[in-house]
């Protein structure tokens, strides 16, 4: 483990001198001065008054070298449409939505909510903002108007970007009518839209405020847009992200810190090289997608993959013969996704050539055991579990193959990356935990590069959400609990907040629990993650229903369960809808009014909640057991 751990520990004793020599692995049109700026804990502002570019570093610097290799394989077995752009194709489509932005005003600082699905305007869209200097912020396709309206009211954009519809399992959803329903939700009002038809859905342009992409993208087809020159703290782009509130944060990134950081992980931990092809199945409105799917590989020189649709339509086959196809080297996916795939017929996988494929990343929530003993023995290559937030930005633990081949652990997602100073930490004492022993993980400061550098429009919030919850020191909490081995791997063993993982989506109980409130018939309700052998977790909520509704009568609550199910498409998206919604007429609080959520979820998964001193009424448990086990289920 040496060559590991000398550059590891290399990047926490100096990390100035570690990321000086780091940071030129891109462009700086401007070199930096100061390589760190620690004056103001817990902010970090890495290579103070350099000037760079995601879009140069992603595109126009490979230019020189590769033009006519593929830069973007957009596939989608949705719409059966399968496009390829060299980087020379993609430099032109970049600089034809930048300047059909700059046409609609947009300019440096400005901020560009992107509502799309996975289609290769999605990824023109990030980089254009990119080359303008505009911050994006992308929401993911899936979310409902009320859940898009809280983020247009926080980003407060001056632009939209959206489509007729995106398409998910053969199912076609229109988007226009829930842009319009967002934008009459919300107080800011957004200047401009701008659609691009894909032709799935009804064209509704006679919308006063949509303006067509096609004709102007047209009107601007040879215009070149000039990169801007930003300094490397001003930021990049925002993407919200659930936590204990109902209201999610807006993490803020920067941009050269996460270039160089990017770049970085590219060959300590995926290995990539130019020329490679990287297909991560993820969605541009996650963390994954952003580095993954967009900024990592380009800014690498590899060609990437986008891929919309199911990793089971036509067939259980379709991944692995985009390996054979494309001659994907590297892939990236959810263990969820695998845990899908495994219950498939063997022989699709076994159809197709997968001689090029090298290494399997998964990451976005636990990888059990016998989904990584299966594929790892199915595939005969290494998986390399690593785990990371959307606050991160980048791996913070994995094997980090590019710098040695550490053997992997099964239920461990590896080793802390190079420059992450990371600490298990007991959560009563904030002491450091022995080996073995469960704790909250935590980073010291500083931050490396690539992480958020704060809260969108909320400096406090950054400090008091993230460096403020371990008692005694100024760390950062991940939320995640932890146990560290005598080698340095480190198990997760959950989270320490009320957010749950469905699918490897991130999600907020209490953005559920404000979601089913919104019914008029719901008193009150507890949202709790619920473990499932696919899905990782699944949401399950609690309602006490308003008056005398429902009672007595199991059609009549079946119905409103599944109506109540139904709020929670509507007002937050078809991810979040719980699996099983249960009447109770009482939930477990403390004395002080507290919802007990982990005595809830450890009934609901048939455990024995232990001991709970500060309980109300112990009734309560007994009526969440009884209503689990009866007809109060839909
Ligand atoms: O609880 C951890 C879990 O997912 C959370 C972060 O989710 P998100 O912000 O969507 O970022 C995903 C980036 C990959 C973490 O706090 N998580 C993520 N990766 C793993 C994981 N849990 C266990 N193992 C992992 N590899």
């Amino acid at each position: 483990m040496t060559r590991y751990r000398d550059l590891h520990r290399r990047s926490i004793d100096n990390p100035e001198a570690f990321w000086r020599e780091e940071a030129r692995r891109i462009h700086w049109h401007t070199p930096f001065g100061t390589v760190l700026d620690r004056s103001k804990p817990p902010f970090a502002r890495w290579f103070v008054g350099g000037r760079t570019n995601l879009c140069h570093n992603a595109v126009d610097r490979h230019l020189a070298e590769r033009a006519q290799q593929n830069a973007l394989i957009y596939v989608s077995t949705e719409t059966g449409i399968e496009r390829h752009y060299t980087y020379a194709e993609l430099h032109g489509e970049i600089n034809r939505m930048a300047a059909v932005m700059r046409s609609l005003g947009v300019k440096r600082g400005d901020v560009v909510l992107i509502y799309l699905p996975m289609i290769p305007e999605a990824l023109f869209a990030m980089l254009a903002c990119a080359r303008l200097g505009a911050i994006h912020s992308v929401v993911f396709g899936g979310f409902a108007a009320p859940n898009l309206a809280a983020r247009i009211e926080d980003a407060k954009p001056m632009l939209i970007v959206t489509a007729d519809a995106g398409a998910r399992g053969g199912k076609v959803v229109d988007y226009t009518p829930l842009v319009d329903e967002a934008l009459a939700r919300a107080r800011h009002k957004t200047p401009h839209v701008l659609l691009i038809d894909r032709q799935l859905a009804p064209a509704r342009l006679n919308a006063p405020y949509l303006v067509a992409y096609e004709p102007l993208r047209e009107q601007f087809f040879d215009v070149h847009v000039p990169c801007e020159w930003l300094e490397s703290n001003e930021p990049s782009y925002v993407l919200y992200t659930s936590g204990t509130t109902g209201k999610p944060k807006g993490v803020q990134r920067d941009v050269g810190g996460y270039a160089v950081a990017l770049a970085v992980s590219m060959e300590y931990i995926f290995e990539g090289k130019a020329g490679d092809t990287m297909f991560t199945a993820s969605d541009i409105g996650w963390v994954v997608g952003h580095s993954y799917i967009v900024y990592a590989p380009l800014i690498a020189g590899l060609t990437t993959v986008m891929y919309e649709g199911t990793p089971i339509r036509p067939d259980g086959g379709i991944w692995w013969r985009l390996v054979e196809q494309h001659k994907i080297n590297l892939m990236f996916a959810a263990p969820t996704a695998l845990r899908v795939l495994k219950k498939q017929d063997p022989a699709l996988m076994k159809a197709a050539d997968l001689s090029s494929l090298r290494t399997l990343f998964l990451a976005g929530e636990p990888l059990d055991e016998p989904t990584a003993a299966w594929i790892t023995r199915a595939l005969n290559k290494p998986v390399i579990d690593n785990y990371w937030q959307t606050e991160s930005g980048w791996p913070m633990l994995a094997i980090p193959r590019g710098i040695e081949a550490l053997p992997t652990k099964l239920g461990s997602p590896g080793v802390p990356s190079v420059g992450y100073s990371l600490t298990v930490r007991n959560e009563l004492t904030g002491e450091p935990c022995a080996v073995g022993e469960k704790g909250v993980l935590t980073l010291d400061y500083p931050l490396p590069p690539g992480c958020m550098s704060t809260v969108w429009r909320d400096d406090k919030r950054f400090v008091d959400t993230y460096w403020s919850s371990v008692p005694n020191h100024q760390v950062y909490s991940t939320f995640d609990w932890g146990v560290q081995d005598e080698d340095g791997y480190v198990t997760i063993l959950g989270r320490t907040d009320d957010v749950i993982n469905v699918a490897g989506h991130r999600l907020g109980t209490r953005e559920i629990e404000e979601a089913l409130s919104s019914h008029a018939a719901v008193a009150e309700v507890a949202v709790v993650g619920v473990t499932d052998p696919v899905k990782g977790q699944v949401a399950m909520a609690f309602v006490v229903l308003r008056g005398a509704q429902g009672e007595g009568d199991p059609s009549e609550r079946a119905r409103l369960a599944a109506e109540l199910a139904m709020t929670v498409d509507r007002n937050f998206g078809s991810i979040a809808r719980p699996a099983r919604v249960v009447m109770v007429s009482m939930l477990p609080k403390t004395r002080s009014g507290k919802l007990l959520r982990r005595a809830i979820a450890a009934l609901a998964e048939g455990r024995d909640p232990g001991d709970l001193p500060t309980i109300e009424d112990p009734a309560a448990l007994q009526l969440v057991r009884d209503a689990l086990g009866d007809g109060g289920q839909n």
